[in-house]
């Protein structure tokens, strides 16, 4: 009160003004009728500061004034068009139905709007619809060129309808039939419906705002908020995540709760610029500015089915190598063999476990792809030896770009690349310059070309005889640039400037990137731009196995829809702030959708100097990320887990010791995913989905059905909140039961410690961990088994020789044993029999979780006494077991 007391006459016209404008001319006479919020709104091009609303009007423009001597344009572009209608009545077919539209009569701001439009709906199977609606006439636009693969189920019970309105412009639904809900719907958006040649927008409502993914930006819940109306804006960019900022990737698929526990997600298949704008009420606008409107709906009904189903229409992740999951040590600003060195011997020193060595651009000569340091890194190849003969793998970067300043004749990459005319080009048919990595000037090669591809396939192959790297990670492939476009500027012409933008980074298409009108073999870069690092992963895959024989490693910053078939990912240049711990939860989950599995973030933190405390919590987070690698940003002190110290180091070993003791399990869910497309991390809503509380779940996740991850994610704490659904919960560290599920617990986390549950119903394999998982595979196997409410529960474990052959699932050599508890029996049976060496391998331990007391134990009939029982929590552990892992066996508690 106070303070508006002190408020001067000037400052109360302002207000008043302020609140009266927008209702008195924003939605009322001065206004056309499609009034856009201040910061919405972006100028019409060819008006200015004196248009008059008649001009405005000439130019096609939406006028509507808002408060006087402000930069906000009165005069802008109308996002409404006039809609369609349908004409005549939709064609069915037994695979779909058919629909045509005409365009609705009247003014519209956007040029070369598409007069008739044909919408396709191909049943393609029970779970999976396509919509597509393309121009009826003219040339035709660009679509992605993706492979879609068949689905195994056929269409004859379609779980989807599809209904079709002119009421009175033309708009459709997708209902689920067994619950009849409207799954999509755009009546709420008929006016909005523009197919204009760089304009597409089309607005649909949701049937419920449990709405997850769209990606990639940095997402602060994993949960959409609506209140907000939030634009989340997709074009490839090399940017810290920060905000909605589009980043690296391009990811349009969501996925939506329904009310009543049923899932269904949907994807988009479109790269150009793009915008999701989510709006109060549960609906979405969606606007593009070029390519098709191409939509796949995945029906479910469970949370994982939509993962399932996407994945097996865009491809699923291969197996990771073994070692892949072991946790991975890298720096950016290491600067010598040395500094490295020192980071794996502290790594070594406090006996943490390390499987993978990276080295960053700070190890090549002039950052110079497929080259080292002979001088900084001199003894670089013999070191990588010397790594390998301890059982750790080694990493390095490649960035897109390439040097052309090399002298001729001594740099193959770069010769090569001109015999062999790899380069993005100009319009004007030479090739595309750019600043970036190396040093400059640089060329881009255009990964979509068959000669680009066989050329970078040749280097990679080559560069393993210099590095024996045992996998790659491709940067920078958005692809970044230092300066926008091209070192001549970007011509004016409707691809680097087209009507309207997507409110991007940097506002146009070529800031920090190539110029929109560059050509590539797919297409303009216009069209193409976010699809660099995709074309550039599945040749890096293909050259990696091919250079080192066996199962490869690929890494990639840009990703699309698909990518997973060919990368892992991890979430790019984060900051070493405790906000990122939580963030980087969100990212992994999001990834898990995306049918990327292998992903993380860096842990401790890229960008800034991380703390001892923050860097203590997030080894242990880290621990838990499928891709576990600690990762740091030139001139930060360092962070690896020895540099601080004891106490981070001791901490960070228990953490990455549990992984490693769970990596059989681990291993298993990339099998899951790999056959079946199930997500290996995964929130709490997608085992309980019609639990409201754990549908806002996202700083808790989950390894498969198995274990709970409840770690601290803030400074200063000791415990931490953890939401158990209604199931039986066991502490992963004793087997004590949690007394209270269906609520939130208040979990003792010492620094040391963090909090972790076995879930009933699951049996996790496991085998005693060391440093490298060179050395726990040769470990004994265990078994953790926590029953439900039935006193069962169920697991599998996949095992193969983890990564000498590339596929071992197509060449058969692998193990699949089945394990199944119930009636107080545990029986193990093998299902495939492929890998020899399991004829070798002990099954040793069991520890039970949740079992009522019995009084007599039998192994394949006999009794068996070595086993004790913790009389705190009722743990039993059974001991010494040594049954052969390619033998069926049954363990019995007879009460
Ligand atoms: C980019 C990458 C980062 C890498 C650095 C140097 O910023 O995102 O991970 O360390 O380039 O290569």
């Amino acid at each position: 009160m106070a303070h508006r007391l002190r408020m001067t006459a000037l400052a109360y016209l302002l207000v008043a003004v302020a609140l009266i404008v927008p209702a008195a001319l924003g939605q009322g006479h001065g206004c056309d009728d499609d009034y856009q919020e201040d910061g919405d709104r972006t100028g019409c091009p060819g008006s200015s500061h004196d248009t008059v609303e008649e001009s405005c009007h000439l130019l096609n423009c939406t006028w509507c004034p808002t408060v006087p001597d402000t930069p906000i344009p009165w005069c802008y572009v109308s996002k409404v068009g006039v809609g369609y209608v349908m004409v005549g009545e939709p064609i069915n077919s037994p695979g779909g139905v058919r629909v045509e539209l005409q365009r609705s009569a009247g003014r519209t701001r956007w040029d070369n709007e598409a007069e008739n439009l044909v919408l396709e709906a191909e049943f393609q199977s029970n779970g999976r619809l396509r919509v597509k609606i393309t121009p009826a006439t003219g040339p035709p636009r660009f679509e992605v060129p993706i492979e879609i693969l068949p689905p195994a189920e056929g269409n004859q019970d379609p779980l989807y309808e599809l209904q079709f309105e002119n009421s009175p412009l033309f708009s459709f639904k997708v209902i689920r039939k067994a619950t009849g809900t409207v799954l999509f719907d755009t009546t709420v958006g008929q006016k909005n419906f523009v197919y204009a040649d760089q304009y597409l927008s089309l607005t649909w409502s949701l049937p419920s705002e449990n709405v997850y993914g769209i990606g990639e930006n940095e997402q602060t819940s994993f949960k959409h908020d609506f209140s907000a109306n939030k634009r989340y804006p997709l074009w490839a960019r090399d940017h810290t995540p920060e905000g909605t900022v589009n980043i690296y990737g391009v990811q349009p698929y969501y996925t939506v709760l329904e009310t009543d526990g049923n899932a269904h997600s949907v994807a988009l298949v479109n790269a150009n610029a793009q915008e999701f704008t989510m709006r109060p009420g549960g609906s979405i606008n969606y606007i593009t500015i070029g390519g098709v409107l191409d939509f796949y709906f995945f029906l479910g009904p469970s949370p994982e089915n939509t993962v399932q189903q996407y994945t097996e229409a865009v491809g699923r992740a291969p197996m990771p190598p073994y070692w892949g999951l072991g946790f991975q040590l890298c720096r950016y600003g290491y600067d010598s063999i040395a500094n490295m060195r020192a980071a794996v011997d502290r790594t070594e020193q406090y006996d943490i476990p390390h499987d993978v060595q990276y080295g960053d651009i700070d190890i090549m000569l002039r950052r110079l792809d497929f080259t080292y340091d002979p001088v900084r890194f001199n003894g670089l190849p013999e070191y990588i030896r010397e790594l390998k003969a301890k059982g750790i793998k080694f990493v390095t970067i490649l960035d897109p770009a390439i040097s052309i300043g090399e002298p001729p004749g001594s740099y193959e990459t770069f010769d090569l690349g001109q015999t062999m005319d790899v380069w993005v080009k100009r319009a004007d048919g030479t090739p595309t310059q750019g600043k970036v990595w190396p040093d400059p000037p640089v060329y881009f090669p255009d990964y979509s070309s068959e000669s680009t591809k066989e050329w970078w396939i040749y280097l990679i192959k080559e560069f393993h005889n210099l590095l024996e790297y045992d996998g790659l990670w491709i940067d920078m492939n958005e692809p970044a640039n230092f300066i926008d476009g091209d070192v001549n500027g970007c011509p004016g012409n409707s691809l680097n400037s087209p009507p309207y933008v997507p409110p991007i980074f940097g506002g146009t298409l070529w800031s920090f990137t190539l110029c929109a009108d560059s050509v590539q073999a797919a297409g303009v870069h216009y069209d193409v731009h976010s699809l660099y690092g995709w074309f550039q992963s599945e040749p890096t895959l293909i050259g990696t196995q091919e250079g080192t024989g066996k199962r490869a490693l690929v890494l990639s910053r840009s990703t699309f829809l698909g990518s997973g078939r060919w990368a892992a990912h991890w979430l790019g240049d984060n900051f070493s702030r405790w906000s990122n711990l939580h963030f980087s939860i969100i990212g992994m989950l999001q990834y898990n959708h995306f049918g990327v599995p292998l992903s993380g973030s860096d842990i401790c933190g890229f960008n800034d100097n991380t703390t001892p405390e923050m860097c203590q919590r997030w080894g242990q987070l880290g621990a838990f990320y499928p891709f576990s690698r600690n990762h740091n940003a030139i001139f930060n002190q360092d962070q690896d887990p020895g540099y601080f110290g004891p106490a981070v180091a001791n901490s960070t070993r228990t953490a990455l010791r549990i992984r490693y003791n769970l990596l059989p399990y681990l291993y298993t869910l990339f099998h899951l995913h790999h056959t079946r497309g199930d997500t290996v991390v995964r929130a709490l809503w997608h085992l309980f989905p019609t639990d409201q509380v754990a549908s806002g779940i996202d700083k808790q996740f989950l390894w498969g059905t198995g274990l709970l991850i409840s770690a601290v994610l803030d400074e200063g704490q000791t415990s931490v909140q953890a939401y158990f659904p209604d199931s039986r919960w066991f502490n992963y560290y004793d087997g004590m039961e949690v007394q209270t599920p269906g609520q939130t617990v208040q979990l003792q986390a010492p620094l040391d410690y963090i909090p972790l549950h076995v879930h009933g119903g699951n049996i996790l394999p496991t085998q005693d961990p060391e440093r490298t998982t060179l050395l726990a595979r040769n470990n004994p196997f265990g078994l953790i088994i926590a029953l439900d409410e039935n006193q069962s529960a169920q697991g599998t474990l996949f095992y193969d020789d983890g990564g000498d052959t590339i596929d071992s699932h197509t060449v058969g050599n692998y193990y699949l044993a089945e394990y199944e508890f119930s009636n107080g029996t545990l029986t193990g049976t093998v299902a495939q029999n492929g890998y020899a060496e399991m004829a070798t391998k002990r099954l040793d331990t069991l520890r039970l979780m949740g079992h009522t007391p019995f009084r007599l134990m039998y192994v394949n009939g006999n009794p068996w006494f070595d086993y004790t029982v913790n009389g705190a929590t009722g743990e039993v552990t059974v001991l010494h077991l040594q049954l052969p892992m390619n033998l069926a066996f049954t363990v019995r508690c007879e009460p």
